[in-house]
């Protein structure tokens, strides 16, 4: 194994012997953002990736230079643009992770939000990399011990544009509002993607996401299945030469990891209020009052009345941001917040910049606040049917922290109570298995099918940051045998 590791290393090391200095007559970082797409469709694949490798700057710690770790001085990272939609000049920021176990297959990974940087899941949930102040100080980050990049390699994107280091030339123009947009602009990531990472489409693509993402992800899914039969834009891939067969197939989709993930707001909005009341936050009577009135947000909408409604205004409504004093929404026990600041923070500093190759003058938006007012109109629409879809084709998997307020498991099981897959019936009447060890209950789960249900026990809505090496064992069992298992019998 160990081997195997390193050969691995080896073989990739001598393959990008390269420093951006030194990419076939490019000379040094230059401060505008990299800009890839241009190299991938004129088949210059080697320079694109040594363009784009990203020698991670130093560490501080309290202020004075540290030599990286053994562990993140031999990542091989990769962090640079794709041009999405070239009429408005719309740019996707990436950040890929290749594991060093060289089958690995890829995760997509997107944040939600709406416009909330997936620098979020890098830095705060399930990276190579973490932040945490306390222990490295602001603008700084260590080595983390339960990353994904492992089981896989991760590309975190940032998704739509506006959001963190992705930009659009046409600023507003370029925003990608409705689930077409937003879609058309993953989709022609993802085969540019792979056309500059061919390896991946022989190894299994996986999409993943938490929260808002239960948007992206499924629609972004169904269209990768739905060009599947075609082979249209497919055709594409594989065009330089660099896979071994061609690839009018498609891609290569495997499967789905979803977080908490906001997918059906009919169902999930309604049943948003049986945790609060299971938790003894509401009465029976605030229960029924507020499902009543989301029940009318709902019918409103499918009748076209309050479409435009702002997003902070649905979302406030929604979640009662304004009548409960919550600990937290992200984890109603330990009251913690994902710490979006310390993610600008460390994107921010001159040397990040230099390292991921956006420029000296792109803007960093962790999360912003004016781009998600404008997915009001977004926000009621449904992905349950192709979602349903997807769970009819590959292995789907769906999580939940127990403590997750914003997206609850409540929430999920009513949507999954009413997503049309051909294992509903199955999934009715099926059983919770209880996820555990000798000492601790890390959970519970269901099998039905491809579908693997998993609530992670004494975790919230940034479940991997709450419980780290639970999830990285729940991932990789999911890869590896379809859901969560127990080593230990049951006694
Ligand atoms: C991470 O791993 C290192 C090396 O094995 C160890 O020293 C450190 O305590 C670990 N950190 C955590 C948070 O588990
Ligand atoms: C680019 O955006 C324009 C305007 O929204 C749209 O008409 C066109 O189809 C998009 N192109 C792609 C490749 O998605
Ligand atoms: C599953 O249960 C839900 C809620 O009771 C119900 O609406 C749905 O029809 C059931 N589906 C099947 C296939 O039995």
């Amino acid at each position: 194994m160990t081997a195997l590791l390193v050969a691995g290393w080896l073989a990739t090391s001598l393959l990008c012997a390269c420093v951006s200095s030194n990419c076939g007559g490019d000379s040094g970082p230059v401060p505008v953002p990299l800009l890839l797409t241009s190299y991938v469709e004129t088949c210059q694949l080697k320079k694109a990736r040594c363009l784009s490798k990203v020698t991670l700057p130093s560490m501080y710690g309290d202020g004075i230079k540290t030599a990286l770790p053994e562990s993140l001085a031999r990542l091989e990272s990769h962090a640079g643009y794709l041009t999405t939609n070239k009429t408005l000049k719309n740019h996707l920021f990436f950040w890929h992770f290749a594991s060093q176990n060289t089958n690995a297959p890829l995760l997509l990974w997107l944040n939600g939000g709406p416009a909330v940087s997936s620098m979020l899941g890098l830095f705060w949930e399930h990276g190579p990399l973490e932040i945490d102040p306390e222990k490295y100080g602001t603008g700084n980050f260590g080595p983390h011990n339960y990353s994904w990049v492992g089981p896989f390699s991760v590309v975190y994107v940032d998704n739509p544009v506006g959001t963190g280091y992705s930009f659009s030339e046409s600023n507003d123009a370029g925003y990608r509002l409705t689930q077409d947009e937003y879609t058309d602009d993953l989709y022609q990531f993802v085969i540019q993607f792979l056309e500059l990472f061919p390896e991946y489409q022989e190894r299994g693509v996986y999409l993943g996401g938490q929260s808002y993402a239960g948007k992206y992800v499924p629609a972004l899914g169904h269209r990768i299945h739905m060009e599947k039969p075609a082979g249209t834009s497919i055709g594409q891939i594989g065009r330089c030469g660099a896979l071994r067969s061609p690839l009018t197939a498609g891609v290569t989709l495997k499967g789905v990891i979803l977080g908490g993930p906001y997918y059906d707001p009919e169902t999930e909005s309604v049943a948003f209020f049986d945790y609060l009341y299971s938790m003894g936050v509401i009465s029976h009577f605030d229960m029924k009052r507020h499902k009543a009135k989301v029940k009318e947000m709902y019918f409103h909408f499918t009748k076209g009345i309050d479409v435009e409604t702002k997003f902070s205004t649905l979302f406030t409504d929604l979640v009662l941001l304004n009548e409960i004093p919550l600990p937290s929404l992200d984890n109603y026990v330990t009251g913690q917040e994902a710490n979006y600041k310390a993610v600008g923070a460390v994107m921010k500093t001159q040397r990040m910049r230099k390292a991921v190759h956006v420029g000296e003058n792109q803007r960093f938006f962790e999360s912003n606040d004016e781009l998600s007012e404008l997915y009001g109109p977004d926000v009621l629409v449904s992905t349950k049917n192709k979602m349903a879809v997807l769970m009819d084709h590959y292995n789907v998997m769906i999580y939940n922290g127990d403590y997750d307020i914003v997206v609850s498991s409540v929430m999920i099981e009513a949507a999954l109570l009413t997503t049309p897959w051909i294992g509903q019936a199955l999934y009715n009447t099926s059983r919770r298995q209880i996820w555990k060890n000798q000492q601790n209950i890390k959970g519970f789960y269901t099998q039905t099918k491809n579908f693997c249900r998993v609530i992670v026990h004494g975790a919230g809505h940034q479940t991997p940051h709450d419980k780290p090496a639970e999830c990285l064992e729940m991932v990789t069992a999911f890869l590896e045998r379809g859901c969560v298992h127990n080593t230990a019998p049951e006694n």
